[in-house]
Order: C-alpha cells, then sequence, then structure tokens
C-alpha cells in the first residue's frame, strides 16, 4: 500500500497522542494553534463529540496501545449521559463513534449498551406524517419542527445497527421512511442537495427546501453533499432499496464533476467566487469515505469510486495534511465549519475522524472492517 497513507497513517496516530495529553474539553476546531471547543457554554455533549472518541478509538486499533485506548473509554464514559437526551439529531455521529467503535474494537459488549438506548431515543423525534426525523427544536423564537436536514443521514447507520442488534425492525424502519423523505425533499435531479427541507409538520407535507450553510437555497453546500452521498450508500448496504444505490451514484458523480484540480472541494460546489474562496478539507476527507461506502455496494462501479477515493486522499495527504505538528494539532487544515457564519480556515474535528477513517481503509482493512462492518474493495481493483 501506498507510503504517502502509511506515513500519513503514522503522524496522524502521533499527533494523536499529542491531543490526547493536551485536550481537556472536546475539540471542535483547530484555530490560531489551539483546539477549541464548539461553544463554551454548551455543556459536553454536541454532534461533533464522537469524532474524538472515534480517532482515539481508530488510533488505538492500529497501535494496540494501552495508554490510547484508556483515553478512548475515558472520552467515550464521558458521552453515556447523552443516551437519554431527547434534544438532538445527532445521536448517531455521538454514539456510533463512541460506544458502537468502542464495542466492535474491544470485543465488549457492555459498550453497546449505551448506544442501544441511543438508538431508541433518536427515534422519538421521528414525524410519522412527513416521515422524517425532526433535526432541530422549537429555540422560543422560531419555530423548527418541520425542519430536517442532509447531515441526519449520517445518523442512521445506528438505527440499522440497533435493529439488527435487537432484532426489532422499528429502528431501521424508521431510518428507511427517513431516508426516502429525505431523497425526494432535498435530493435534486441534477445529483446536488440542498441542506433543509422544511415541512409543515401537521399535514407532512414539503413546503420548501433551504440552505443554512452553503451559499443560496439553490446551490450545493459541499459537505452536505458528503453526508448525503455517504448516507444513501449506507442505507442501501442496510437494505438493498434499489434506489438508495442509484441516489449515491448520482450523488458521486455530480461530486466528481465538480471537483476543482486539486480534488478538494470549495465549501459550496456553486459559490460564484471559486476559485477564490475557500476549500473545505472535512468536505473531502467525508467524500473519501461515502465514495469507499459506495464502492462496497456497487461492485459494477467500484473501481471507479475507489480511484476516486484514493485520488482525493493523496490530495489531502499532498496538500492539505499538517506536517510534524510536534504537539496539538489538526491533522487537516483548511475546514470550513461555516462560512455564511464566518467560520473558515481552521482544523476540525470531524476532517480528522473522516480522515484517518480513509486511511485506516486504505491501510488496514481488516480494521476498518471490524470497526465499520464494511468490506473495503481492494484498491488494486483500480490499478
Ligand atoms: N452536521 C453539521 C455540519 O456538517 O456542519
Amino acid at each position: 500500500m501506498s507510503a504517502v497513507f502509511e506515513s500519513a497513517l503514522k503522524q496522524s496516530i502521533e499527533t494523536t497522542r499529542h491531543n490526547l495529553r493536551a485536550l481537556e474539553e472536546f475539540p471542535e476546531s483547530f484555530q490560531q494553534g489551539a483546539w477549541k471547543p464548539i461553544e463554551k457554554e454548551r455543556a459536553a455533549g454536541h454532534w461533533v463529540d464522537g469524532f474524538w472518541t472515534g480517532l482515539l478509538w481508530l488510533a488505538y486499533a492500529h497501535t494496540g496501545d494501552p495508554s490510547l485506548r484508556a483515553g478512548a473509554e475515558r472520552w467515550t464514559n464521558k458521552l453515556a449521559h447523552m443516551k437519554t437526551s431527547t434534544g438532538t439529531h445527532d445521536l448517531g455521529f455521538i454514539f456510533y463513534l463512541s460506544h458502537v467503535l468502542a464495542g466492535r474494537l474491544t470485543n465488549d459488549a457492555a459498550w453497546f449498551d449505551n448506544a442501544m438506548e441511543a438508538a431508541y431515543t433518536l427515534i422519538k423525534r421521528y414525524n410519522p406524517r412527513g416521515e422524517y426525523l425532526q433535526a432541530w427544536d422549537d429555540d422560543g423564537i422560531r419555530k423548527w419542527a418541520g425542519r430536517t436536514n442532509i447531515d441526519l443521514m449520517m445518523n442512521l447507520a445506528l438505527l440499522y445497527w440497533a435493529s439488527d442488534r435487537a432484532g426489532d425492525a422499528e429502528p431501521a424502519d424508521i431510518a428507511t421512511q427517513h431516508a426516502r423523505a429525505s431523497r425526494l425533499a432535498l435530493v435534486r435531479g441534477d445529483g446536488s442537495t440542498a441542506h433543509v427541507a422544511d415541512f409543515d409538520p401537521d399535514s407532512g407535507l414539503l413546503i420548501r427546501r433551504e440552505q443554512y450553510q452553503g451559499y443560496s437555497h439553490d446551490s450545493c453546500w459541499s459537505r452536505g453533499q458528503a453526508w448525503a452521498l455517504y448516507g444513501f450508500a449506507t442505507c442501501y448496504r442496510h437494505t438493498g432499496i434499489p434506489a438508495f444505490l442509484t441516489t449515491a451514484g448520482a450523488l458521486a458523480d455530480y461530486t466528481i464533476r465538480h471537483l476543482p484540480a486539486d480534488l478538494v472541494p470549495f465549501w459550496d460546489y456553486n459559490s460564484p467566487h471559486i476559485p477564490d474562496t475557500y476549500r473545505d478539507s472535512s468536505a473531502a476527507a467525508v467524500t473519501v469515505c461515502g465514495l469507499l461506502e459506495l464502492a462496497a455496494v456497487d461492485s459494477k462501479n467500484a473501481p471507479r469510486w475507489t480511484e476516486f477515493a484514493k485520488r482525493i486522499l493523496d490530495s489531502l495527504c499532498e496538500n492539505y495534511l499538517i506536517r510534524n505538528a510536534g504537539g496539538p494539532s489538526s491533522l487537516l487544515r483548511d475546514g470550513a465549519r461555516s462560512v455564511p457564519a464566518n467560520l473558515m480556515e481552521h482544523g476540525l474535528i470531524y476532517g480528522d475522524y473522516y480522515f484517518l477513517e480513509a486511511l485506516t481503509a486504505f491501510t488496514r482493512p481488516d480494521i476498518y472492517r471490524r470497526a465499520l462492518d464494511v468490506q473495503i474493495v481492494p484498491v488494486e481493483a483500480s490499478e
């Protein structure tokens, strides 16, 4: 396997060790030489927190190092209290990359109990009229009961996992209904995605599509596109429903058609300011993992998806990896949390997690399979 990936992996694990020694709060963005939590006033338990535990668990799986395992356990335990939190749609991100990975990588099924409870908490956000999982809650000013978003597709893996383990179809059925509704509401005919769908929560009818993190309501926010690609491929893997495979393929094609020369997306594929605007390295990292998930279930096109995944990862290693950090650092530079909110040019913990997931797929497919239950298509198939 590529010496570039082996060296990036080594360096990523080294930096993760530095971060483990230094961090006192769950990290979100790396700016001006330091990790920052997402917002000071929030208690532990935010959508980004599972990415830090996911990094620790993968680093442990690569090394077998007991100190990385102890760190992964300590930070995973800090998230347990979220299992009954009905106020977030992101329990999938949080528990899949903490407790589910923990159970799989330690062979200790006790970790699964909290993840199972979290899955049943998450499905309380299901609106059976619109057949979607609600993204946000009313905040006293705005009414959010009708909103769902494309990011939520990434929370469905927890529901499929829970159904498989519990032998209860309900979480998986809700995941599948949500994916169907998202496909109709958020995926456009050209294979691009909108960020948010606004339904009438009483009738379940779609009112409009919106964009909060992208350039405009008609544009395509690149990280949202990557969440969708990965999420629909996961749904196909669990259900075999052909429409999910077609959709994931269309999303991948759109992505590939819109990548710039260095294959790392700008923050919105349709920003009129390209090329004089910001990259989002996190969108690139999620796209690599989404393409690999798609390759695993789409044997006909697998060589193409795997080849693009490899080329994007090569570019991240060559142009965006922070080399020889020698202390706490993000792995990647140039993430864009939200350009409309003026939060860009940072390292991002989710970009880092998916970067390590992607490196794991290419360097240690056995670990990737054990952690994520996905069989990577050998890259030789595309060479
Ligand atoms: N899930 C929120 C984001 O991608 O920014």
